[in-house]
């Protein structure tokens, strides 16, 4: 559910014409809705209403300044992964008690930024970091909570890239080691073990591995118990998958009402960390149409967004439904591989789809372009990134500049 809908033709982000928008901010153009952001964080937080719970959204799906603020006073918490990302919820005004730190590879420095801001805890990958982060503590005379991050070798049947909780994949510690880990936890002086933390992968769509990663989770903590080792929080990570064609995820209160079921005679804190489910389907890019290209066996769209803005169909293959902004009626159907200006092969947003006929200077509306749309755009063949637009109803906000020319080579003073 989003609110980019179509009066009398015509794309709207909510009260605001796509068109005018344009007119104003040029392409290519993220446009954020603010009332669809709202509308899935309070959707997925009240699913967990019966529990006593955490929502951090997962900074890395959308980190604008302004998604965070507005997430945040709704009452979000925030799931960080870098120094970076602890930098832009801080400025976003978040409780540092309502922030987790994930991620395999944290730097001294991110260790120690985030202990200076005391947050909630860390969740732990290895047992090297376990002790970089005690000796991290230990010079600045203070304690980090933590939760191990366990590896439930459990099949989330999403993309491999996006898998995380099989036992290959790098990320966090299967159940024996998890236990040493948890041992050397409770005996370093300078770290308290308080959490459990899992996450299987993203875009999933269905919510059985979630309980199975779960059930193997709960039958852990009570080997943890037999040590003394009392767990509060409960983080299950994020995950949950959108509609970007015809999938057909769970709607977060089913998950909610499944959890409820499992915990609901345990004393802990659940931890949710959703990126996906809350910013996917609250964005859109928009793109201009260059030229039209026929060659022998195929058609090109050629558009001025490219992999650089939106990586997501290269790197995945993901489908992200593509309309034109201005609907037409009788216009003919082609089939055409939608493609941007970069010099790659890879560089495609559509491939194989039936549009419309589009002539050049029309718009396309590339949809489910919130999450791990501008987070993941670069500069790549020297394109200046988006502009990023929030609309509230009828309220516009630059939520970040279009890059200029000298944004590309402001860091490359010793060259100039
Ligand atoms: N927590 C942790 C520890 C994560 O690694 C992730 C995502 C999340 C939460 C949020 O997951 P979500 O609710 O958004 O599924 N670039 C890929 C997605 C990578 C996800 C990485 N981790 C894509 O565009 O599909």
């Amino acid at each position: 559910m989003h609110y980019f809908e179509y009066k009398n033709g015509e794309l709207y982000a909510e009260d605001v014409k796509v068109q005018d928008l344009v007119k104003e901010y040029d392409t290519p153009l993220y446009i954020y809705s603010a009332r669809t952001f709202k509308r899935h964080f309070t959707a997925f937080d009240s699913a967990f209403k019966e529990l006593k719970h955490l929502t951090c959204y997962s900074v890395k799906a959308n980190s604008n300044l302004c998604i965070l603020k507005l997430l945040g006073q709704m009452g979000a918490g925030m799931d960080i992964v870098s120094g970076g990302e602890l930098f832009r919820v801080l400025k976003a005004g978040i409780d540092p008690q309502k922030i987790v730190y994930s991620g395999v590879g944290k730097r001294e420095h991110e260790i120690e930024e985030a202990l200076m801001a005391d947050i909630l805890m860390f969740n732990i990958e290895s047992e090297d970091e376990l002790k970089k982060i005690n000796e991290v503590a230990q010079r600045m005379n203070t304690t980090a909570r933590i939760s191990i991050r366990i590896n439930p070798d459990v099949d989330p049947k999403t993309h491999p890239y996006i898998s995380t909780g099989l036992k290959k994949n790098k990320f966090g510690l299967v159940e024996d080691i998890a236990l040493q880990a948890y041992k050397l936890a409770k005996d370093l002086p300078h770290i308290q073990p308080i959490g459990l933390d899992c996450h299987i992968g993203s875009q999933l769509t269905s919510i059985d591995p979630f309980l199975d990663a779960l059930d193997k989770i709960l039958e852990f903590k009570d080997k943890l118990s037999d040590l003394d080792i009392e767990i509060k929080y409960l983080d299950l990570g994020g995950g949950l998958g959108i509609t970007y064609d015809q999938e057909n995820p769970p709607h977060p209160s089913e998950f909610g009402q499944a959890l409820q079921q499992k915990l609901a005679n345990q004393d802990l804190t659940l931890i949710l960390e959703p990126g996906r489910v809350i910013a996917g389907n609250a964005g859109i890019l928009v793109t201009r149409v260059l030229y039209n290209k026929k060659t022998p066996t195929k058609n090109f769209i050629i558009v001025d967004a490219a992999m650089n803005d939106l990586i997501r169909p290269s790197l995945y293959k993901s489908y992200h439904k593509i309309a034109p902004v201005v609907q037409k009626n009788k216009t003919n159907k082609i089939v055409v591989d939608v493609v941007g200006p970069i010099c790659e092969s890879g560089d495609f947003l559509a491939q194989e789809r039936e549009l419309p006929e589009m002539q050049s200077g029309e718009l396309l509306a590339i949809f489910s372009a919130g999450a791990y749309g501008f987070t993941m755009s670069s500069q790549y063949n020297s394109r200046p990134r988006a502009a990023e637009i929030l609309v509230d109803g009828d309220k516009i906000t630059l939520a970040r500049r279009r890059e200029i020319y000298m944004d590309l080579i402001q860091l490359e003073d010793n060259c100039i």
